[in-house]
């Protein structure tokens, strides 16, 4: 079924864990300084989530959601379905889509799903709801991205440890049914490229290695990656999906207001601007602050650009994303 309505982003939230740790305490940690870093990857500090709780992934969510309902002007029963991304969700059963469900006070039955795709999750959480919105099956669908990346990470391998951070952003999507209100997305690209998984996987803790104690003891079990793969990789992807953006809305690089790149290194985001010859003032990056927080990078840095005002209604904005598996992803919106 094809209809002509409309998606709007109706309200954003985020929520941000209040341990910060910088630069400094990793240096106590593990062989390495805040100049590396900084020189690096453009990171000073990040989040860290309690584990005395509060600050699960579904508990971000809750506090972010209130925020997007408040600015939506919605009641939790407005949502009738729910897209978490998390590559760290709560419990691997229930979803954390039925957690947040339950502690949002939802009691309309609405769907609940879990969304797998590294840090393009809120990308393809938002281009999925795009689609459920245009074909008038959904009215709201609130998508979340909520990472704990902090217990999953491998604290002792300075290649990697030093890149990610923990927090959550959440949107909510529906239809724009006003003639005089422009808010719509324009366009949206969702991919893959399964070749490339040994360069970002955590492969112990599923069904073909599940986690024994031995693997526990020497620590397979966390994340691994190869980052100078990952970093090329980063740079050609990110360029191809600004390019198809683009030329599916037929517009220009002098079109867009606010670029928001996924922000895993900051010098993957300034290269991807120079080949795109996109001004770095129209590009929001906040990696100096909370690193790496996978899917939770680009809805996260599009409601602190929010917030601050340098993004406003009728702003053309290109959200353009990769990660592991690899997968990969871009939507094109006028906000
Ligand atoms: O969400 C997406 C997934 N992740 C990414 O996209 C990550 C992309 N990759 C990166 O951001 C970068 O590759 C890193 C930041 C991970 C690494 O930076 P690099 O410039 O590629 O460094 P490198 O791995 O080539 O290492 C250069 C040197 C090495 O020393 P030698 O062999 O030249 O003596 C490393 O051992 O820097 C050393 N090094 C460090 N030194 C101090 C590596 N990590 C550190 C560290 N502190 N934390």
């Amino acid at each position: 079924m094809t209809t002509n309505i409309k998606t709007k982003i109706k309200g954003t939230g985020f929520y941000l864990p209040k341990q910060i740790r910088h630069n400094k305490d990793l240096e106590k940690m593990i062989d390495t300084n805040d100049e590396w870093i900084f020189e690096r990857t453009g990171i000073r500090e990040r989040r860290i989530c309690s584990t005395e709780g509060g600050e699960w992934p579904a508990d971000m969510a809750h506090n972010a959601t209130l925020e997007a309902l408040k600015n939506a002007n919605l009641e939790p029963n407005d949502i009738d379905l729910i897209l978490f991304a998390s590559v760290t969700p709560d419990y691997k059963l229930p979803n954390s889509a039925t957690i947040l469900q339950t502690s949002l006070g939802i009691t309309n039955n609405c769907g609940c799903l879990d969304i797998a795709a590294a840090c393009s999750g809120f990308v393809y959480g938002l281009n999925l709801a795009n689609g459920m919105i245009k074909t008038g099956a959904n009215k709201n669908i609130l998508v979340v991205a909520s990472e704990m990346l902090s217990r999953e990470v491998d604290w002792s391998d300075r290649g990697s440890c030093i890149l990610f951070g923990d927090g959550c952003a959440v949107a909510i999507v529906g239809a724009n049914d006003k003639d005089d209100d422009s808010s719509e997305i324009l366009a949206s690209y969702l991919g893959a490229d399964g070749t490339g998984r040994e360069f970002f996987d955590q492969p112990i803790g599923g069904s073909v290695n599940p986690m024994t104690i031995e693997n526990l003891e020497k620590g397979d079990h966390y994340m691994q990656m190869r980052g100078r793969e990952m970093f090329k990789v980063a740079t050609r992807t990110l360029a191809k999906n600004a390019k198809r953006m683009l030329e599916a809305a037929d517009m220009t690089y002098e079109d867009i207001d606010w670029f928001i790149p996924h922000q895993a290194n900051v010098r993957i985001i300034e290269t991807t601007a120079k080949l795109l010859k996109i001004n770095l003032d129209k590009v929001v990056i906040n990696i100096e602050k909370y690193g790496n927080t996978s899917a939770g990078t680009i809805p996260i840095a599009f409601h602190e650009a929010i917030l601050d005002g340098r993004i406003n209604r009728g702003d053309i904005v290109l959200f353009d994303t990769f990660g592991a598996g690899l997968t990969t992803g871009a939507t094109l919106l006028r906000y």
